[in-house]
């Protein structure tokens, strides 16, 4: 039997500790061995989360439990998560985490440190799309051209509606949070930010860049009016918000914004929490891929692969060359406006 420690029991956390349980006979079929949620951790104690596994308030009861053997990090922020993660990899624990703004500040450091202990996020981006999974695994034999998506559900949400229901931004932004799509800080969503960290992710797996947000352009949603989404559309285009990333020779440009896309294009077509990508292979030509971007029980799924993998492997797969910049080979080329 394999146990799991979440910590972080909010939207995705109490989907995973719910799935877990519910397709219980499905996941141990596939992993080869029984996988139970063993405890949790939340901030505040004493609110019903949903779940019926043991909960703390306290990280390190599920750091230092030696029963524990894959800690799941679905805490959000930054630093706090950071300190999780070394302190769950330093004490053998495999690690799962869908957090991609930690990731996109501090992951080749983080994947250096877990060596050969597993260490995994396909849910950090695109919620419940394996492009981590498509990118590392099922293109590994092309050069990737290019890659560019819709990769908030949130703001997809949220211009979805504005351009079919005229709804405002604000109430809209807020329905988005009731349904558990936005970020703790939604800053995050409508300012282009949570693209650009899983853009980053995508970019160093198929590139070996190591840059950070700071680095590249990111321009969000928030001067987009309801009335320019449907103006657009009126015209015959959707306004999404695009995470591109380009290569050219021996750079990558990397950049997030709104554009403005025919309808007669794919990727105007995906709406909704949905989120879409298309990746460029030198060979393979162009690749979809599309399915829910956000919400619990859409990440959990994603998460729970992960710790299915890891039940199979017992680590995680050789990244053979993904997992540190490749020095030399890309670099990040300057975003025009
Ligand atoms: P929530 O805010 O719903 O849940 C966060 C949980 O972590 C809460 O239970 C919170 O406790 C707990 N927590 C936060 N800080 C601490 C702390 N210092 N100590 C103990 N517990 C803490 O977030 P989500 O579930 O939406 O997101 C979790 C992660 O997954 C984030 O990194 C997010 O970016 C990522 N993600 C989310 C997706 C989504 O659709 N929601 C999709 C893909 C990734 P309390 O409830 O008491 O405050
Ligand atoms: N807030 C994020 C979004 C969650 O809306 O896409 C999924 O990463």
């Amino acid at each position: 039997m394999l146990k799991v420690g979440i910590i972080g029991v909010g939207t995705v956390g109490a989907s995973v500790a719910n799935i877990l349980k519910d397709n219980a006979d499905i996941i141990s079929a596939r992993a080869g061995v029984e996988i139970v949620a063993k405890s949790g951790v939340v901030k505040t104690l004493g609110r019903d989360r949903g779940v019926d596994i043991a909960l703390t308030d306290n990280p390190d009861d599920i750091l230092n439990d030696p029963e524990i053997d894959i800690v799941v990090e679905l805490m959000g922020g930054i630093e706090e998560p950071y300190e999780v993660v070394k302190k769950a990899l330093k004490n053998g624990k495999a690690v799962v985490t869908a957090n991609k703004a930690l990731l996109a500040y501090h992951r080749y450091e983080l994947q250096d440190l877990a060596k050969d202990k597993a260490f995994e996020y396909e849910a950090a981006v695109a919620g419940g799309i394996p492009i981590i999974n498509a990118l590392r695994d099922g293109l590994s034999a092309n050069h990737i051209e290019s890659i560019m998506g819709i990769l908030n559900g949130t703001c997809n949400y949220m211009m979805t509606k504005m351009a079919n229901e005229g709804v405002a931004y604000d109430a809209i932004l807020k329905e988005s949070q009731d349904l558990g799509y936005a970020e703790a800080d939604p800053t995050f969503d409508v300012g282009g930010f949570d693209a650009a960290h899983k853009l980053l992710i995508l970019a160093s797996i198929a590139y070996g860049i190591d840059a950070k947000p700071e680095d590249i352009l990111i321009e969000g949603i928030e001067n987009v009016s309801s009335e320019d989404v449907a103006f657009a559309k009126e015209f015959g285009y959707a306004i999404k918000l695009l995470g591109i990333a380009k290569k050219d020779s021996n750079e990558v440009e990397l950049r997030v914004h709104a554009a403005m896309i025919s309808q007669d294009e794919m990727i105007a077509k995906i709406d909704g929490v949905m989120n879409g990508i298309s990746v460029v292979g030198d060979k393979v030509g162009e690749t979809l891929y599309y399915g829910p971007g956000a919400g619990g029980d859409a990440t959990a799924s994603a998460v729970i692969a992960n710790i299915i993998d890891i039940a199979r492997a017992g680590k995680s797969a050789p990244m053979l060359g993904f997992d540190k910049p490749i020095e030399g080979k890309f670099t990040l080329k300057p975003s025009g406006e």
